[in-house]
């Protein structure tokens, strides 16, 4: 009997190892180890023993009952962990990026690569970057800019205004020239900044018009600035980011911020222009609304288009190609 027992153990825990669910586990291991099992049949012969023989036979299927027993918990806890990787397998999501086999890569936007280029030319020349908000107050885009109230410069921007605090207080800045005053307002001069941002007017898009457009303005503020610097600062740039063949020119104009003022041009080599934006020596009326006493400092500042700017150097004809989202047009650049 203690041979059947002891084949009974070995070939019942070779049972357990090779169930390979844990259905077939679970009557393996009632063939095995329950009520109606194998170890209970013999157990039940137990009774018609000798008392000796009774004890040893009894310790032997204790034994094997262990044994198998263990065997049982140990290929469930295989099966068990086999299971939830074969789970997590097959429920797993491929999140990495497919950059190959056909599929297109993704690249700035056009705007965003002549942002860093001009960025870029201005550090060159010792400038540094600043930005401000797009949801202005009236004194910021206007007030502090030597707008009066109610003076018909305003009408010159057709201002979007937001719907906050009192009617005509919180607007879209219609230009970057209010980031100037932040600056002032924040930093002890000297200042050498220019200020990229997004500007809003209402304005119908058309081919060389955006409601939402790109402007990037320049600051400096120093002690003995004179239109000198501001004419040889335009030219550098003009010549660092178009190419040395090109130049530029200042034509007189007005804006309230400025005295003088000029509205500047690109010339390219073959003699043609591209009228690029607006500059000027900073007003003493703006350096004084910052706190700033107009005899001790003086500055110029310029603010220019840089989506007229993009589409010209690129050829593009047609300034709403840059907001449409074509794929065609986009990856030309
Ligand atoms: N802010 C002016 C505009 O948008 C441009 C400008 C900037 C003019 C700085 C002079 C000095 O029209």
């Amino acid at each position: 009997m203690i041979d059947d027992i002891a084949r009974l153990a070995a070939e019942g825990t070779e049972r357990v190892g090779v169930a390979s669910t844990l259905d077939e586990l679970r009557s393996v291991e009632s063939e095995l180890l329950g009520k109606r099992g194998a170890l209970a049949a013999l157990r039940q012969q137990l009774g018609s023993l000798p008392p000796d023989e009774r004890r040893t036979i009894g310790q032997a299927l204790n034994d094997a009952r262990l044994t198998v027993q263990a065997a049982v918990d140990a290929r469930r806890d295989a099966l068990a962990t086999a299971g939830r990787a074969e789970q997590l397998e097959a429920e797993r999501l491929d999140l990495t990026e497919h950059v190959h086999g056909g599929r297109r890569f993704g690249h700035k936007h056009l705007i965003t690569q002549a942002i860093e280029r001009l960025e870029d030319v201005f550090v060159g020349l010792g400038f540094q970057v600043a930005e401000g908000p797009e949801v202005e107050d009236d004194w910021h885009n206007f007030g502090a800019l030597n707008f009066a109230e109610g003076h018909p410069a305003r009408d010159m921007y057709d201002t979007l205004y937001v719907d906050y605090g009192e009617p005509g207080s919180t607007l879209l800045r219609t230009h970057t020239s209010p980031v100037q005053i932040r600056v002032m307002e924040h930093l002890p001069p000297p200042i050498y900044m220019v200020m990229p941002g997004r500007c809003y007017r209402q304005d119908t898009a058309d081919a060389t018009h955006l409601p939402a457009f790109h402007q990037i303005e320049g600051l400096v503020v120093d002690r003995g600035i004179t239109l000198a610097h501001l004419a040889g600062t335009i030219d550098l740039f003009t010549k660092a980011y178009f190419g040395g063949d090109f130049t530029s020119r200042l034509r007189p104009a007005y804006f309230p911020f400025t005295e003088p003022s000029a509205e500047f041009d690109i010339i390219r080599p073959d003699g043609s222009y591209l009228e690029l934006g607006g500059c000027g020596m900073v007003h003493p009326n703006v350096l004084a609304n910052c706190g700033l006493d107009p005899e001790e400092w003086q500055g110029f500042a310029f603010g220019f288009g840089i989506e007229r700017l993009a589409i010209t150097r690129h050829g593009v004809d047609d300034m709403r190609d840059l907001i449409t989202n074509d794929l065609r047009f986009l990856e030309q650049f």
